[in-house]
């Protein structure tokens, strides 16, 4: 009888011994998916998760005529995951990868240029992706009465940000941002840089972002800037960026 309930006990335990190893298993497989730059989820700006490479929000044809399709897979499953891959790449396993994006670009000229470079190659694209759209809206109050005093009207505003885009030499990005001081303003970076890095000589949070690198328009409009610059308003997403302007002022 003893000998029986031994027995019984042994093999219960041995059970339990294999479904923990079991769930120790899926628990492993889980943590090594979670952590695959391959892997994409939808992203909440308002907590930008720097281990998470977003999906884009809308089909790759969502804003043709004005993005096309192709530029826009490009783009995204080529261009935006290689800065994302090399991103994860380049702060594994240092104190950066603890470090939210804030904080990273706060101090990025310590940081190394695989991590400027492709930090905000991650970070800008996320900007841009979410600042486009196919159905377009309009500046909210608050921002239209901040865009009208700083520089004069919306026309001379989008004068101003084009200007900066079209003069920006080489590969960069156009920003409207807000100052630390809260002010609006607009002007330009070269390559992956951004107004949050202490690296660069504008500096302030990004309400609207738009990609001036080759690779951003020129199977579509090849050498004509201008041009791709002039389509762009056609797909700005400017629920956006009341939102993020509304997340800026407080
Ligand atoms: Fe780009």
């Amino acid at each position: 009888m003893l000998f029986n309930t031994k027995l019984t006990i042994m093999k219960f335990t041995n059970k339990l011994k294999t479904i923990g190893l079991g769930f120790a298993a899926i628990l492993l497989v889980f943590n090594l998916f979670a952590g695959d730059p391959e892997n994409t989820k939808e992203v909440n700006m308002e907590k930008f998760d720097i281990h998470v490479f977003p999906a884009l929000p809308y089909a790759y044809d969502a804003l043709e005529p004005y993005i096309d399709a192709r530029t826009m897979e490009i783009h995204y499953d080529r261009h935006h995951r290689a800065y994302f891959n090399n991103f994860i790449a380049a702060i594994k396993g240092t104190q950066l990868d603890k470090s939210t994006i804030e904080q990273i670009f706060a101090k990025v000229s310590e940081a190394g240029d695989a991590v400027r470079n492709n930090g905000g190659g991650f970070y800008n694209h996320v900007i841009f992706w979410n600042n486009l759209s196919s159905g377009s809206g309009a500046p909210s109050v608050e921002l239209t009465e901040a865009i009208n005093k700083t520089f004069g009207s919306f026309e001379k505003f989008k004068e101003a940000f084009d200007n900066s885009a079209k003069t920006r030499f080489g590969s960069g990005w156009a920003w409207l941002y807000v100052t630390p001081d809260k002010k609006l303003a607009v002007g330009s970076t070269p390559n992956q840089d951004n107004p949050l890095m202490d690296v660069s000589p504008i500096k302030g949070k990004p309400l609207l972002a738009l990609d001036v690198w080759e690779h951003a328009y020129y199977l579509k409009y090849q050498n004509k800037r201008p041009e791709y610059i002039a389509a762009f308003w056609n797909v700005v997403n400017w629920d956006e960026v009341n939102r993020r302007y509304k997340e800026a002022m407080k």
